[in-house]
């Protein structure tokens, strides 16, 4: 089942989510749709607070496998690197954060199993370094947006090059205008966004 996923500005992406005693069919259903969702929403992560759920739970990508991991751990964190990323909870943005290049992250998977990933981001694995430490700011109530770089925030806009084809370039924008933006449910006409995401945006009800 597809979930619908929350916006910037909604509350709960701001609250600390709460640790995972015991896992219920509930929570072993709500991991299967957010594996669905992400897919659904070409997403590389998805965490429970992005889907309505205050709970330390989230669900990645390295390269072609899906994972999920309650109540995370990085035990260790090594290196930096710098990316651009971005969030399904802030479609049409995008900025470059700072994160460790390389962490190890251990927490319960969907079978209540204990499992530890080793994960450098690179050839081999893409950014899934990257994506597990952008995962566990949401269970800590933290967006991407409060810790990239304030000159790389921007808006990806659709455009047209020089032979007619389809692109996305980027429009420069302050983190405050993007979240006055989201607050007046007024996204630019030409963000590049999936449409199901826009609808959320865009929504009057909000909720
Ligand atoms: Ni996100």
């Amino acid at each position: 089942m597809l979930l619908p996923i929350k916006i910037w500005g909604d509350p709960i992406l701001k609250k600390k989510a709460q640790a995972v005693d015991r896992l219920t069919p509930a929570d072993k259903k709500l991991i299967q749709d957010m594996f669905e969702t992400m897919d659904a929403a070409d997403g590389a992560g998805l965490a429970a607070p992005q889907v309505g759920v205050s709970k330390r739970i989230f669900v990645f990508r390295i390269g072609e496998e899906r994972h999920a991991l309650i109540n995370p751990k990085i035990t260790l964190r090594s290196g930096e690197v710098e990316g651009e990323e971005g969030c399904l909870s802030i479609p049409g943005v995008q900025g470059r954060v700072k994160r460790a290049k390389r962490v190890i992250v251990s927490g319960r998977d969907q079978f209540n199993k204990q499992v530890s990933f080793e994960l450098e981001d690179g050839e081999d694995m893409g950014r899934a370094a990257t994506c597990v430490q952008h995962e566990i700011d949401h269970l800590d109530g933290l967006m991407y947006l409060e810790r990239a770089e304030p000159k790389s925030i921007s808006w990806l806009i659709e455009a047209v090059d020089d032979k007619g084809e389809d692109d996305i370039i980027l429009r420069r924008v302050s983190r405050d205008d993007i979240l006055a933006a989201y607050k007046a449910r007024k996204l630019p006409p030409d963000v590049h966004i999936l449409d199901m995401l826009r609808e959320r945006v865009e929504r009057k009800s909000g909720k």
